[in-house]
């Protein structure tokens, strides 16, 4: 039987610099993925700052920092999100947090680690310190996010440099946003790729371009998925091309929600061959 360790196949969206497109790409990428026939939660763990719920159109009573503050379980946060997907919203606007990796962010994890979803798209927050730190070492699979300006490749590549000093053999996949179009957005991870491989040593794949496209502007003013409204618009199209590609290969060993979760180092899930979620 297939190990609980494998399931919920766990993708963390990232970047360096922020405001670059990670939550759009990632509440996108679900709903294509959900297209596919994957069930799919789109997990905001961009805490405090989270707005996956504001461009999903969804008016959550709950979300992640209640849970992680004891305020609501679980499956009371947890609400349907458009297009078949399940969404665990980040908060907004709150100070009082607990850390992220404190023993309520254990809990939440473990609670989630008992549904069934195929795919966990985790929207991360930018940068490399904070509660982004603990993610960018755990997750086995990340999106990394950049646009075609130098600022925003140079964070990138310091992200890819964290990855490759403290979480060796991650699998790592370039996107860029808001490019003019293919060939440009490929020139850009190539070259971040090539930097990568020169002065890291460590492989980054091509997973697709998304191109600057006014439908996904227009998308978060009216606050519906971008995929929802204009599926036939170019970066939709963008999108359900890198979701296809990004699906076609297996999940990398151990990258599943729970192995996620013990490397973020909760003691109950290393237990044993088996992994037990356990309160
Ligand atoms: N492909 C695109 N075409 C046009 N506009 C885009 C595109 N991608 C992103 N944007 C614009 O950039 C804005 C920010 O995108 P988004 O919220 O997804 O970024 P983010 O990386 O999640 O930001 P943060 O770091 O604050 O979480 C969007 O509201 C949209 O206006
Ligand atoms: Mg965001």
């Amino acid at each position: 039987m297939e190990g609980l360790a494998e399931r919920a196949r766990t993708i963390l969206v990232t970047s360096g610099k922020g405001g670059v497109g990670k939550s759009n790409i990632s509440l996108n990428l679900a709903l294509a993925a959900r297209r596919l026939g994957r069930t799919v939660l789109l997990l905001d763990a961009d805490l405090g700052l989270g707005n996956a719920d504001i461009l999903a159109g969804v008016s959550p009573r709950h979300h992640l920092a209640d849970v992680l503050h004891g305020r609501c379980s679980l499956a009371e946060a947890v609400v349907p999100g458009p297009g078949g997907i399940d969404l665990l919203a980040g908060g907004n606007g709150l100070v009082d947090l607990p850390p992220l990796d404190g023993i309520r962010w254990r809990k939440v994890l473990s609670e989630v680690a008992r549904r069934d979803w195929q795919l966990v798209i985790v929207d991360g927050g930018a940068g490399l310190t904070g509660p982004v730190r603990p993610q960018l070492v755990a997750a086995r699979e990340l999106l990394v996010v950049t646009t075609g300006e130098p600022t925003s490749m140079a964070d990138a590549y310091a992200v890819i440099k964290l990855v490759a000093t403290h979480n060796p053999g991650a699998r790592l996949w370039l996107v860029a946003n808001q490019v003019r179009d293919e060939r440009e957005g490929r020139a850009v991870c190539e070259r971040l790729a090539a930097v990568c491989a020169t002065f890291l040593g460590v492989q980054v794949q091509y997973l697709g371009s998304v191109p600057f496209d006014a439908h996904l502007r227009a998308a978060v003013r009216r606050q519906v998925p971008l995929l929802a409204v204009a599926p036939g618009s170019p970066a939709a199209r963008a999108i359900l091309t890198m979701a296809a590609r990004l699906l076609g290969l297996p999940a990398p060993a151990t990258g599943g929600l729970l192995a996620f979760m013990a490397r973020l180092g909760i003691p109950a899930l290393k237990r044993g061959g088996a992994v037990a979620a356990q309160d």
